[in-house]
């Protein structure tokens, strides 16, 4: 099943890698954001692959990758949470909720728990600046969010997914 899965997710790399032409390196950010949005976050292949492809180091692909923090590494939880940590949420107590949500899921943003229930990342704006803070639950946008509403936010969730 998990060789399945990996030749699938190989053969997309290429339908992607196919659509750019080799060696533009200005098309790298472009590219990994295609492959993040078919697999849900960049593997240590399409790390390897893109970089073969436009001609630069895996080195070179993580250091620009992470630069912008739309990228993921791992894939993402079930219960993929993104809280917004704009200036207007910031404002608002955002810095209070996200520290609800390590206290909670024990992560860090970016991060996926081993059981793979959560995922959660940060957002510079999520465009509802006026309800702030504001969160999305796998698409999902709650608003005037307060850190006391996150640990039975967490525990319903987590029980959802465990009876799934
Ligand atoms: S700053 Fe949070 S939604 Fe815009």
């Amino acid at each position: 099943m998990y060789y399945i899965s990996m030749v699938l997710m190989s053969t997309k790399i290429d339908l992607i890698l196919k659509k750019y032409k080799p060696g533009r390196r200005e098309d790298l950010i472009p590219m990994l954001q295609e492959i993040q949005d078919d697999s849900g976050y960049l593997s240590e292949e399409a790390i390897i692959r893109a970089g073969s492809f436009v001609g630069l180091s895996t080195t070179k692909i993580y250091g620009l990758a992470t630069f912008y923090d739309q990228f993921r590494f791992l894939p993402a939880g079930k219960v993929q949470i993104k809280i917004c940590n704009g200036t207007s949420c910031f404002l608002n107590g955002s810095q209070y909720v996200i520290n609800k949500i390590m206290e909670e899921t024990g992560l860090d943003p970016g991060q996926t728990g081993r059981d793979g229930i959560f995922s959660y990342e940060i957002e510079t704006c999520m465009g509802g600046c006026n309800h702030g803070p504001v969160i999305s639950v796998n698409g999902e946008y709650h608003t005037h969010i307060k850190a006391d509403q996150l640990p039975e936010l967490i525990k319903k969730l987590r029980y959802i997914i465990e009876n799934e």
